[in-house]
């Protein structure tokens, strides 16, 4: 059993202290906001999150996690401290480092014994090493601090799957006794551990998710050329991920990504790689084609009707995935300015995640409460979010509520042949289209 802190509650240093304790560890969990740890005291997740709430509960009643708002006591007796405030994205694409700085300060002020710092929060490379001369300028105790370099690899909606059943476990460390300690720390967890460099492990975070943005790109534009060529994306990922070395994973086309880390991470790297004169011109252009897909069910709408003027558009999902209330970088956004833009009138539903988009949704769209409220009298139904809610509404719940019988299907929620024996005229992503109850190609 290890003393630990962490430090910011968002999506991941909760998750982390959660897991931490579960495994039987003693874990506070520091955040400066005073109502949202009173909250998370009572087994109260401020994030939607599936089983998060219940493991809380659980933990918090073994007496092994604990929450505070006071740094001082936080920082008490613990032997392993985690930083896991965000790292926001600057205007120019890099990442600010403004919290994680602070938080750096607060341990150099309020640490009395040896502590090992580990950083899950995704920092530029050397960043760590930057922690470590921060802590050292203020360190007000004669105290020996090592640093840890601990990306996380959670995704939204099945963290606490990941956290005990991820593929790897990275632990970045140089010289020291730390690298040792946080591989223990997490030994309960069962999953392999990969050691490396601090700046390997810094690395690896922003590599992975970069890679992994660059399949989704990669399989949107061959979803595009489908579309142009009469093939089905569905049948080209499919047979593509049966090998191997391609693999199933991240090759569903759909209006590009979006979330808290892949369009901050790919262009942070991106800003990396120019501040080291380096033009990073393959991930430039995965940006570049996300962007763009953002807009393909506008763009076909758009070529279905004419003119979008006057029309109005169902939104069904707004999350930027499934099982999540998080909207940030959503795709629905981008969409939303594009239908604004154009004069449509737009009429929204999400299971979760209305409140979170009201906050970054452009102004003019209309929120309502159920999928059929917002299909009826439509001209037409974007589908945004595969949720499962949405993917198992019925062929014949558009046909019966919506004005005009066009969905625009941004995930690919239905085969083509259900859809043919509908009156619908359906249009998907890399897929032919299906008008007047006949396959046909777009072009
Ligand atoms: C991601 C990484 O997967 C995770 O390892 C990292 O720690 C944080 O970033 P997350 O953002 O929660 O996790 O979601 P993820 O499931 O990876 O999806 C990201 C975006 O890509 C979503 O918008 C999703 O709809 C999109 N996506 C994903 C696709 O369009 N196609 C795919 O095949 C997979």
């Amino acid at each position: 059993m290890t003393n630990i802190a962490v430090v910011g509650t968002g999506y991941v240093g909760l998750v982390t202290g959660v897991a931490l304790s579960e495994i039987g560890h003693k874990v506070t969990c520091i955040d400066i906001d005073q109502a949202k740890v009173e909250r998370m005291r009572r087994g109260e997740s401020p994030i939607y999150e599936p089983g998060l709430d219940e493991l809380m509960t659980k933990n918090i009643q073994a007496g092994r996690l604990f929450f505070t708002a006071n740094h001082a006591e936080g920082f008490t007796d613990k032997d392993v401290v985690y930083i896991a405030v965000g790292t926001p994205e600057k205007e120019d694409g890099t990442a600010d480092l403004r919290f994680i700085n602070q938080v750096a300060k607060d341990i150099a002020t309020n640490v009395k014994q040896d502590v090992v710092v580990v950083t899950k929060s995704t920092v530029p490379v050397g960043t760590n090493d930057h922690i470590l001369s921060v802590i050292k300028e203020h360190l007000v105790h004669n105290v020996d601090v090592q640093m840890v370099s601990n990306p996380e690899f959670l995704r939204e909606g099945s963290a606490i799957d990941d956290a005990f059943h991820g593929d790897r476990i990275v632990i970045g460390a140089d010289a020291g006794y730390a690298g040792d300690m946080i591989e223990d720390v997490n030994e309960a967890f069962g999953i392999p551990v990969y050691r490396t460099d601090v700046r390997s492990a810094e690395m690896i975070k922003y590599a992975s998710n970069a890679f992994l943005a660059t399949k989704i790109s990669f399989v949107n534009e061959i979803a595009n050329i489908c579309e142009k060529t009469g093939a089905n994306i569905e049948d080209v990922a499919s047979g593509m991920g049966m090998d191997g070395r391609i693999g199933h994973q991240f090759l569903r086309a759909g209006i590009g990504y979006g979330g808290s880390c892949f369009p901050k991470d790919t262009k942070a790297l991106a800003q990396i790689a120019a501040n080291h004169d380096h033009s990073f011109e393959l991930l430039e252009a995965v940006i570049r084609v996300n962007n763009e897909q953002h807009r393909s069910l506008t763009n076909k709408a758009k070529e279905a009707f004419g003119s979008l003027k006057g029309r109005r558009i169902a939104l069904l999902g707004l999350a930027f995935k499934p099982n999540t209330d998080d909207m940030r970088e959503s795709p629905a956004i981008a969409i939303s300015q594009e239908l604004l833009l154009a004069g449509a009138e737009v009429v929204a539903y999400d299971p979760i995640a209305t409140e979170n988009a009201k906050r970054v949704m452009p102004e003019g769209v209309t929120y309502v409460s159920t999928a059929e409220e917002a299909l009826r009298g439509a001209d037409a139904a974007f589908i945004v979010t595969d949720w499962s809610e949405i993917k198992s509404l019925e062929l014949r719940a558009y046909e019966q509520y919506l004005k005009e019988p066009y969905v625009f299907d941004g995930r690919n929620c239905y085969s083509l042949e259900d859809v043919a024996s509908t009156s619908l005229n359906y249009y998907s992503v890399g897929r032919k289209a299906v008008v007047n109850g006949k396959l046909v190609e777009t072009v």
